[in-house]
């Protein structure tokens, strides 16, 4: 897969499909307003994929439509393989999810809220209950009432919840959402140790740093469209660049830099020069900037590449859409 040309696979992939999520157009209105607006997304296998997107971008409703708790309006989607609604019982044996925020029986402990949802899968999910409490982390509170859990032990739960089911899959709307940085953390590792055993791993989120340090692709959604996704290397790489040169006389290495043909913009600073460079530049640019300067006679003490991360890439696509 790749940011400008994606293979859609064959049409109607069997549950074989090297996709884990793969939807066409699928679009869902509420009235007039479209929340998910001609969707194509294709989510390989064994990766963390993010979806992310500001407030009301719709990530919660396409969450919502790939589980069928609502109905899409048009377009198709299939899931591990299997086309849904049609074959949705059999996919959704093999996925969890976490949507909105997870929801317990606040009365009862956390092990009896994954009892009453294991009872409701096959046998086998009752044993995963103790192992599915020890991988998040939550074995010495299982016994407690979850009405005393905080925000992130709720959060963990729910992930234990999403194990039972042994699932290729898991959807998880918002993980990070109300944890603290070591909350967050725990929550990366345990993703990056879901995608390393080989299940998928699609997360919604707001949090564009989340999303970068997390997942292997993203797609960027943006009131309900999706305006870009790949493997966040390749977006990256799209991204622009610039140098940081800290040197003597700038003003000097500025007038050099002009006179020997740089086209590029340039700003001065009080200690140095900030260069920047159109996407895809070489970096060899940065030893041709060095070997100028000196040659010019200014005195270079550091020289530093700095891609766009993908929170400015990401800023500058919403910024130059919310302009047009
Ligand atoms: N049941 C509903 N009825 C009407 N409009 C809805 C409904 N659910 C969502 N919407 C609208 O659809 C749009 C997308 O909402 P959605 O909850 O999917 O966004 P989101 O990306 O999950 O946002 P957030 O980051 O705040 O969770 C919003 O404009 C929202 O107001
Ligand atoms: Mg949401």
């Amino acid at each position: 897969m790749s940011v400008t040309e994606v293979d859609p696979g064959p049409k109607g992939a069997a549950h074989g499909s090297d996709l884990a999520v793969e939807t066409h157009n699928l679009t869902k209105r509420f009235g007039a307003s479209v929340a998910v607006d001609g969707v194509d997304l294709l989510v390989p296998r064994g990766c963390a994929f993010g979806y992310l997107g500001p407030n009301g971008a719709g990530k919660t409703t396409l969450i919502r439509v790939l589980l069928g708790l609502t109905r899409a309006d048009a377009g198709s989607m299939s899931l591990l393989g299997y086309e849904v609604p049609r074959h949705r019982d059999v996919a959704l044996a093999r996925v969890g999810a976490i949507v909105d925020e997870p929801r317990f029986h606040a009365h009862l402990t956390g092990r009896e809220n994954l009892e009453l949802m294991a009872a409701a899968r096959e046998p086998a999910a009752r044993e995963r209950i103790g192992p599915a409490l020890e991988r998040v982390g939550m074995s010495a509170r299982a016994n407690d009432r979850v009405a005393k859990y905080s925000m992130g032990m709720r959060q963990r739960l729910g992930v234990a919840s999403c194990l039972l089911g042994d699932p290729q899959l898991l959807i998880l709307d918002e993980p990070m959402n109300g944890l603290d940085p070591g909350g967050m953390h725990d929550m990366r590792e345990m993703i990056r140790s879901f995608v390393a055993e080989g299940r998928t791993v699609v997360l919604s989120s707001h949090l564009l740093d989340e999303v970068e340090r997390t997942c292997d692709a993203v797609a960027i959604v943006d009131r309900g469209r999706v305006i870009r996704q790949g493997p966040i290397n390749e977006l990256l790489s799209g991204a622009n660049m610039e140098v940081q040169i800290e040197c003597s006389t700038p003003d000097v290495a500025r007038q050099i830099l002009a006179s020997s043909g740089f086209a590029e913009p340039v700003e001065v600073g009080a200690d140095g020069l900030t260069i920047s460079l159109a996407a895809g530049s070489d970096r060899s640019i940065v030893a041709e900037l060095n070997r100028v300067l000196v040659d010019g006679g200014v005195s270079v003490y550091r020289l530093q590449l700095n891609q766009a991360s993908l929170e400015s890439w990401f800023l500058e696509v919403t910024t130059r859409l919310g302009a047009s």
